[in-house]
């Protein structure tokens, strides 16, 4: 029905902690926002869920005058509104898609509600028009997944983690190490020219299509007291609920403390640890990703979400891909970590195709994505 050829979509992304507004028209980006909480929950140990969604209502209305600014467009000239309308967090979702109805209620255009995980694995393609099968790898703070993607909407998801997703584990180590959150960015920084072989760490489930990576967090927590290092006390979430399952659960713990490893200044340990944790990681995320590739006989490979930021797992990855002949596409580190931009192309590419939502759709904070 909407099928019209340039269009201008405006979309919102508040499904944890960081409020994203894009633009973009006709497949180019015209102005993209991300205003993250990170500093606003470190004071709480976490992410509190009604201090999120305050948040959300502060920084949303000062971005939309942002990027219409930066856009140099009026919020009249939008052709459809759009937002993350799940998995995340309940209170949060909520924001984002009430501000994208009430806009297209009020400006008389569509609404659509968007997967956050269709988001991600659609973000390799932004700007394209093409969207060629494949299996992507999606591997951020809240989800490991690998899917099989046959086109836009047609999705079967191959495994996800049975426990932590591959972000969270590099969150917890890195907290267990005295590291600063996001620990992925830190473990990889002191990873670098490194040894990744010097510590022999678990990689788990080698026979599951399913990925799981707390195990690798208990065996460094165990190792730590054999190298004469304590586990930074503040790392107290072992046992902790399950906060991956790809449903984003309620609390992502992400204080920085000053850790035993960190301030025993003991630089090599910490670094050939960092490496080892990194390549325990990047050897399951590797291996699974190319075995389904070949399963389900596709010649390309796409990685997004925030891990996927990290260039030893697109080097290694890419590497592997080469060796088996697959194509290998991934998207600017910008486009990895959560952005409003991916939802507005997801978007996009579904008002091609026809498709629009009800306002009346509601979020859902378990959304599955097939
Ligand atoms: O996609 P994202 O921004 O948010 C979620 O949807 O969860 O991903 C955030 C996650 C964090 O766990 C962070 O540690 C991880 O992505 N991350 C990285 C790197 N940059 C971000 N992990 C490993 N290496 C990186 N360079
Ligand atoms: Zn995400």
């Amino acid at each position: 029905m909407y099928g019209f050829t340039v269009m201008t979509i405006l979309a919102l992304e508040t499904s944890c902690d960081e409020t994203a507004v894009a633009v973009i028209r006709d497949r180019k980006l015209l102005a993209s926002e991300v205003a993250s909480q990170i500093a606003e929950h470190e004071k709480f140990g976490g992410i509190v869920p009604e201090g999120a969604s305050r948040n959300h209502l502060v920084h949303a209305p000062r971005l939309l005058e942002h990027v219409a600014g930066e856009a140099k467009i009026d919020i009249s000239q939008i052709d459809a509104f759009a937002a993350t309308s799940g998995p995340g967090l309940a209170s949060s979702l909520m924001i984002g898609a009430s501000i994208a109805k009430g806009l297209a209620i009020g400006f008389g255009k569509p609404y659509l509600a968007i997967n956050h995980l269709e988001g991600h694995l659609l973000s390799p393609f932004f700007g394209e028009t093409e969207i060629r099968p494949n299996v992507s790898l999606v591997v951020s703070g809240g989800h490991t997944m690998s899917i099989f993607v046959r086109g836009i909407g047609d999705y079967k998801v191959i495994g996800r983690t049975v426990d932590d997703a591959a972000g969270e584990a590099f969150d917890k180590i890195a907290k267990l190490l005295g590291l600063g959150y996001p620990g992925g960015p830190e473990i990889e920084k002191h990873a670098a020219k490194s040894d990744p072989k010097r510590f022999d760490l678990p990689r788990s489930m080698p026979d599951s299509e399913n990925f799981s990576f707390s195990g690798l967090k208990t065996a460094v927590r165990y190792l730590l007291p054999k190298l004469g290092v304590i586990p930074n006390p503040a790392s107290r979430d072992e046992g902790s609920p399950n906060r991956s399952l790809d449903s984003r659960g309620p609390q992502r713990d992400q204080s920085a403390c000053e850790g035993s490893l960190a301030s025993a200044r003991d630089d090599r340990l910490l670094s050939n640890l960092c490496a080892s944790v990194q390549q325990a990681i990047i050897d399951v995320l590797v291996r699974k990703t190319i075995d389904a590739a070949k399963k389900h006989d596709v010649d390309l490979v796409t990685v997004s979400g925030g891990v996927s930021c990290n260039r030893e797992l697109r080097k290694q990855l890419g590497e592997a891909c080469k060796r088996q002949r697959l194509d290998f596409k991934t998207a600017e580190p910008w486009l990895c970590t959560d952005n409003a931009a991916m939802i507005a192309f997801a978007a996009m590419l579904k008002l091609e195709k026809g498709a629009s939502s009800s306002v009346t759709e509601e979020i859902d904070p378990n959304l599955a994505l097939a």
